[in-house]
């Protein structure tokens, strides 16, 4: 692999982004709209979550009421929007989208949950990203159904409660660490959505590539599924760029030799590491000994943000096994050393819990 270029063959300056990054991009958004699966069943994996949801729902039904506060945590690109509009397509529900960032002010939420109808869903996205005064006025919308504003200054000021249509809030985070206690405590549901195995990956690659209707063999299917790093975004985006690549070189059909061609140019190894998954691990391994070495230090090593790192990277590289986190930092394992082609540490690498 290059160093110094990234998988788009960019030069790599820490700010480019990467195909395999399951953050979206521009090209993403019409691709995510097309690619969409709009109803449960066209949802591929996530079971136990699928399970929870079809429970929630028919029970809500049953019982004639709204569904209970739902949230949806996990990785960048894993179906967290997606799940969130089905939820409301099962439900038979309306669907209000904002997220953390738009709310800058107690009065923007203000206005948004006031014109809720009954059983409507208020989908906010980024909800690690509100604010604590914001934050205080869902408290009592979440719990009661109410919205408390006061009017008037001084001694004079009253209190005022307004009630609000009972309404179901989905809220989706990547950084579920960053939520507050007491606004995780409102929420009667709790998902977390995990990096999909190989076998819902290769549903994943196989009914994109039908809605696109690109053809493709079996091996062409896997061999892009194995390198989508267990995220359907990703998959997606990496089933685009084959296709081109396809196109140009076998007639748009995408067999196994092409995917593996085509990817190989892209930079992106067997298991769905790129050029800066290596620098990261070879950094620890070879700067810091395999460390313990902080996330920071990392970072700035090979001149990354550390919230990329955290958000993008190392999720994927902790579920491999590749990293450990422990308090005094991050250690590479033996399966990195051993995917590096390295001949491991000799030191054993101190023990520690779990953050
Ligand atoms: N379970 C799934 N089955 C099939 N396709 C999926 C599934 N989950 C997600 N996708 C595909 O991946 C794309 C990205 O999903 P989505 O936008 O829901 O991710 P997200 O978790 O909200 O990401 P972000 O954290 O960036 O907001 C969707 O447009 C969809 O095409
Ligand atoms: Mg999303």
């Amino acid at each position: 692999m290059k160093s110094g270029y990234n998988s788009v063959g960019q030069k790599s300056d820490g700010m480019m982004e990467r195909i395999i990054s399951g953050k979206p991009k521009e090209e993403d958004v019409a691709l995510d709209t097309n690619l969409r699966p709009r109803r449960l069943a066209d949802y591929v994996g996530q079971d136990k979550v699928k399970e929870n949801t079809k429970i929630a729902i028919a029970a809500a039904q049953a019982r004639g009421e709204p569904l209970d506060h739902i949230l949806i945590y996990g990785p960048p690109g894993l179906g967290k929007t997606t799940l969130a509009h089905i939820i409301a397509a099962e439900k038979g529900a309306s669907i209000r989208i904002t997220s953390g960032p738009a709310i800058e002010r107690p009065g923007d939420l203000a206005a948004i949950i006031t014109n809720l109808h009954e059983d409507d869903i208020l989908f906010i996205d980024e909800i690690h990203r509100l604010s604590r005064v914001v934050e205080e006025v869902l408290y009592p919308a979440m719990e009661d159904f109410a919205l408390d504003i006061v009017i008037g200054k001084g001694p004079g000021a009253k209190n005022l409660r307004l009630h609000l249509p009972r309404f179901t809030l989905i809220g989706a985070t990547t950084r579920f660490a960053m939520l507050s206690p007491p606004l995780r405590d409102r929420f009667g549901s709790i998902y977390r959505l995990d990096f999909y195995d190989l076998q819902a990956m290769e549903a994943i690659v196989g009914r994109s590539a039908s809605i696109l209707r690109i053809e493709t063999d079996q091996g062409g299917i896997k061999e892009i599924a194995c390198r989508a790093r267990g995220t359907p975004r990703v998959a997606n985006r990496l089933l685009k760029r084959v296709r081109d690549y396809a196109q140009v070189m076998a007639k748009g059909v995408i067999t196994e030799p092409i995917a593996i061609e085509a990817l190989t140019r892209l930079e992106v190894d067997k298991i769905g590491l790129d050029e800066v998954d290596h620098k990261v691990l070879r950094t620890i391994v070879e700067k810091f000994d395999g460390g313990p070495v902080g996330l920071e230090t990392i970072a700035a090593s090979i001149s990354e943000e550390a919230d990329t790192i955290m958000d993008v990277y190392e999720p994927y590289l902790l579920q491999l096994g590749f990293l450990e986190r422990t308090p005094r930092g991050r250690v590479a394992t033996r399966l990195a050393y051993k995917h590096l082609g390295l001949p491991g540490r000799k030191r054993q690498p101190p023990q520690g819990q779990l953050l």
